[in-house]
Parts: structure tokens; sequence; C-alpha cells
């Protein structure tokens, strides 16, 4: 245990190989988001995003984007906006989450939080996995969100109706002074 998150799990090897987003990688990344977000703005509590022009990490195997995380800091702690992993099960997802949770460790943020879905089982397990907790649940937010985003798909992961915002946090323990 290394004593990173809140959990101190976290593996600094994990974290080391990933890549910030730059802006030569503008393009290719809001092409990634357009085919997994059924196009380049998402929405979180209502509100709406532009994933691309973010800050955030990227894998890239054999210059193609295998795993993606996008990110916005600001007064309320870090909100991860999007996480997408083309290679399931090989360590792509856990790498990109770590590398965010170090980065709002020297953010300074108090916390890390995002909005998933209902439908999200697999996210939902993965992200309670490094440490996250789920703090509330929005019950017909999507439903809303459909209608000003009618490509909102109505029924997600293994054909499971989608309603609801599931928002989950983490707590970041500040730096030591001889961490520094
Ligand atoms: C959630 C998501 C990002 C995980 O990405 P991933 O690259 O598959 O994540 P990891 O490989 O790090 O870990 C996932 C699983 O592989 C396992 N795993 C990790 N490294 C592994 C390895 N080297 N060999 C075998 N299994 C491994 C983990 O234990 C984990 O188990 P799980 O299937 O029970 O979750 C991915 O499933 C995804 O893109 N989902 C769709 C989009 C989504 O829901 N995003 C989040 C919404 S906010």
């Amino acid at each position: 245990m290394c004593g990173w998150c809140a959990v101190g799990v976290v593996c600094k090897m994990l974290t080391m190989s990933r890549a910030e987003i730059s802006d030569d990688d503008r393009a290719d990344v809001g092409a990634f988001i357009e085919k997994f977000w059924q196009g380049r703005a998402v929405m979180s509590r209502g509100k709406k995003f532009f994933p691309h022009e973010e800050e955030g990490f990227l894998d890239r195997r054999d210059g193609e984007i295998v795993g993606l995380l996008t990110y916005h800091a600001g007064e309320d702690g870090m909100e991860i906006l999007t996480l997408n992993s083309t290679i399931a099960g090989a360590g792509i997802g856990t790498a990109l989450i770590l590398s965010a949770i170090e980065k709002a460790r020297e953010l300074g943020c108090a916390r890390t939080w995002l909005t998933t879905t209902n439908d999200r089982l697999r996210a939902i397990g993965f992200y309670q996995r490094v440490g996250f907790r789920m703090v509330a649940i929005n019950l017909g937010v999507v439903d809303k969100a459909r209608k000003s985003k009618p490509e909102i798909p109505e029924a997600g992961e293994r054909g499971v109706p989608i309603h609801d915002e599931i928002v989950m946090e983490l707590t970041i323990k500040p730096y030591l002074d001889s961490e520094k």
C-alpha cells in the first residue's frame, strides 16, 4: 500500500505509462468521444460538457487510442467526464483512473467524482474497487437529458433500461510535506 488514494491501493508504476492529452491529440480524442458517447457532448447533472476540449489521459497502441479518460478540475474537485477502454481486462482503465487520481492529488483537489448511469454495472464495480463510493442517485435525470440529447439510448449494458444517474466520489488524501 502506498497511501496515494483514500484506500491506499494505488500503484505508482501503473500511473506512469499514460500520457496527458496534448493539443496534437484533440482531433483523435474528438473522434474517439463521438464513437462512444453518441456525439461530442456529454451530460452530467444536467450540464453539457465537450470532453475533447478538456484535460485528460490517453493510452495509444500502434498510434490508435485504446483508452481515454477526460476530466474537468475546478473548485468542486475533479470531475471525471468520460472513461473508455477498447481492450477489456488489460488494465488500461485502471491505469487511466489511477493517473487521474494522482493528478487530482497534484492539483490539490479534495475529491474526484463522476456521474455514471444505472446500466453501467461493470464500471460501477470497477470504480468501487479503486475506492469510489456511491454518494447519490439522481432519479430520472437521464430521462430528462434524453429530451435535449435524443441520441442517448433507452437501454444500455445487457438491455438494462437507462433512467438514473449515480454519483460516485473518492476523497483524495493531500500530500504530506515529506512527499512533496
Ligand atoms: C469500465 C472500463 C473503463 C474498464 O476498462 P478496462 O480497461 O477493461 O479496465 P481494467 O482492465 O483496468 O479492469 C477491468 C477488469 O479487468 C481486470 N483486469 C485488470 N487487469 C487485468 C489483467 N492484466 N488481466 C486480466 N484481467 C485484468 C480487472 O480485475 C477488472 O475486472 P472486472 O471485469 O470485474 O471489472 C471499460 O469496461 C469501459 O470502457 N466500459 C464502457 C464505458 C464505461 O462504462 N465507462 C465508464 C462510464 S463513466
